[in-house]
């Protein structure tokens, strides 16, 4: 039976953008987050605080959280590898932040420059000092259903790095296809065995559409009776340090389908399309979603 509410998790300006070529202007990024902030979500990850070496295109994070409306009921949140990146977040007054590592030692290495093992103390640290100051903080396990270097993961060794995570504290745990290699039989088999070993509610599902197959596991994962999904207007996305980890699951796709279907988003698609127009003069390529692609054949 199907949830009649979802909550999307916005990720665009952070997981969409640090895969994107070319720079978007941080004017051009606060005004896109100032238009997503009065689509009707309830969560919107803004940015990162990680090494602009690494991630040029999210270099000016601090600048674009100082500089957005924030509207009321709304959760800003950015993504943190670190405590230097917690320190930068925390000067801006961020809601909440995110802690991410992988499932697959290659993928953790490539990502954070560290063994899973070492990435744990690293990630408390973060975990606690966010709680000190009054943050909520979620977990971001990345490479659960595949990872580019090794393949297919144990779900063993997901539910082993899971537990490490929640022992940390975090208040959610969300579990990235991060290169869109995950089906539907699969993701109901993982699921089946996550919520067998780990009591925990708050896990929310983080597909990217490289194969398609995104929407079919949103399905599957809503009878779970997971109601929180993670998305990117447009479509927009990836991982740089996961090779062809290309688009995540577009949001405006993602919200037709819900709506289809009688399940409520608070998300209102015209304005939707609206941001979505918007973020496509500003990259000037045609997005990805099926939403935008009927859009621009109107
Ligand atoms: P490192 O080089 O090992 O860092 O990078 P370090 O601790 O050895 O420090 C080296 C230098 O970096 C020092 O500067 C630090 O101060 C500086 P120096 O003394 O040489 O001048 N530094 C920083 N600067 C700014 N911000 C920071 C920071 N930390 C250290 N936070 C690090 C380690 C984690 C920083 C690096 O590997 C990194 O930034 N990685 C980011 C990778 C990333 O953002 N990937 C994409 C997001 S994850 C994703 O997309 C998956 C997800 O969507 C879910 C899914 O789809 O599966 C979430
Ligand atoms: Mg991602």
């Amino acid at each position: 039976e199907l949830p009649e509410e979802v909550t999307i998790k916005e990720v665009g300006p952070r997981d969409g953008l640090q895969n994107e070529s070319r720079e978007v202007p941080t004017e051009d990024k606060i005004s896109w987050i100032n238009q997503l902030s009065e689509a009707g979500y309830s969560y919107i990850e803004f940015s990162s605080f990680v090494h602009p070496k690494w991630i040029p295109q999210l270099k000016d994070a601090k600048q674009v959280a100082s500089s957005i409306e924030r509207k009321p009921g709304i959760t800003y949140a950015a993504l943190v590898p670190n405590m230097k990146g917690l320190e930068a977040a925390l000067e801006t007054d961020v809601d909440e932040v995110s802690v991410f590592m992988s499932a697959s030692e290659s993928h953790n290495k490539k990502n954070i420059n560290k063994s899973i093992e070492e990435t744990y103390p690293v990630l408390r640290e973060v975990v606690q000092e966010a709680k000190g100051a009054g943050k909520t903080v979620r977990g971001y396990l990345s490479t659960v259903f595949g990872c580019p270097y090794e393949g297919n993961i144990p779900i063993e060794q997901v539910i082993d790095v899971s537990k490490h995570m929640l022992d940390m504290g975090i208040d959610e745990l969300s579990l990235g296809d991060t290169i869109g290699v995950a089906n539907p039989k699969q993701v109901d088999k993982s699921l089946h065995e996550i919520q067998k070993q780990l009591p925990f509610k708050d896990i929310a599902m983080h597909f990217h559409n490289t194969r398609g197959m995104a929407l079919a596991n949103v399905l599957v994962s809503l009878n779970h009776g997971i109601t929180t999904f993670d998305s990117s207007l447009g479509g927009l996305g990836g991982c740089p340090y996961a090779k062809g980890a290309s688009g995540n699951l577009a949001t405006e796709d993602l919200v037709h389908m819900l709506h289809q279907m009688e399940v409520s988003t608070g998300i209102d698609e015209q304005k939707l399309r609206q941001a979505a127009s918007f973020i496509q003069d500003t990259l000037n390529k045609p997005l990805a979603s099926h939403v935008m692609q009927i859009e621009r054949s109107r």
